[in-house]
């Protein structure tokens, strides 16, 4: 949500962090797409940041009196951006009071972000062993709050517009449950003679207020993130994910 610019990036040693993606000389934005590197370079006048947000470099700068690239190397880093890892995903706090903590307790990641909820998510096959596939991204034409009003509805709509996924989930046993700031959606599988290879026994829909929501069914995981274009108009990404074994 919001237009915050953002990067992230893992260093050899795997390990991950996040800035804001403004160059700190006249705030132009740094970098854009994703890629591998070994620094940031600004296409403006050229300061180059380390993976580790350090002012590696600042162009053409060396008679200005009193700067001195050693001195001003972490003055002038990028600024940081808590980060931390969940299951599959990586998480930024933009909260600014965790941002004056000099340490995130990555325990607490999940129940600060899935609060009381946390555990069905692991239960449910929501974890680091699955593999990502590939994403896709559809423009509609709604306000991005309709699409997550469709994907909260409980299944009402399930039944008449997407007969294919009725068929091979046991409506009756539909539930939803709610927790601080998530809503579970999950229903069994169709019977064994009708059970769907892609869906497999179980199906778990879990909205993540205000827009996030991840989907777990058979060896698929797909999640979904509406992001808002207009009053009218909104993006949705869809990231696949399968497990490892097929
Ligand atoms: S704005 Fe980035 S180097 Fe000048």
């Amino acid at each position: 949500m919001g237009n915050v610019e953002f990067v992230v990036c893992r260093d050899d040693n795997g390990k991950i962090a996040a800035f804001h993606n403004v160059c700190r000389h006249h705030a132009s934005l740094l970098v854009s797409g994703s890629g591998k590197t070994s620094c940031f370079t600004c296409p403006y006048h050229g300061w180059t940041y380390g993976l580790n947000g350090e002012l590696r470099k600042a162009t053409r700068i060396s008679g200005i009196e009193d700067f001195s690239i050693n001195v001003f190397r972490r003055d002038f880093g990028l600024v940081p951006i808590k980060v931390a890892t969940w299951g599959p995903f990586v998480l930024l706090n933009m909260d600014n009071e965790i941002l004056q903590k000099d340490n995130i307790d990555t325990d607490n990641v999940a129940s600060e972000w899935l609060g009381s909820s946390s555990e069905l998510f692991s239960l449910n096959g929501v974890d680091t062993t699955l593999t990502y596939v590939c994403r896709r991204e559809y423009i509609i034409e709604c306000n991005w709050k309709v699409f997550c009003d469709n994907y909260l509805d409980g299944g009402y709509h399930v039944p008449f517009a997407h007969k294919g996924l009725a068929s091979g989930l046991s409506l009756d046993s539909y539930t939803t449950s709610i927790f601080e700031k998530v809503s579970i959606q999950s229903a069994e599988g169709g019977s064994k003679e009708k059970e769907d290879d892609r869906l497999g026994s179980k199906a778990f829909y879990a909205f993540i207020y205000p827009n996030f929501m991840i989907n777990r069914y058979g060896p698929w995981m797909d999640t979904n993130l509406a992001i808002p274009l207009g009053p009218r108009k909104c993006l949705v990404v869809f990231d696949y994910f399968l497990e490892a074994s097929f």
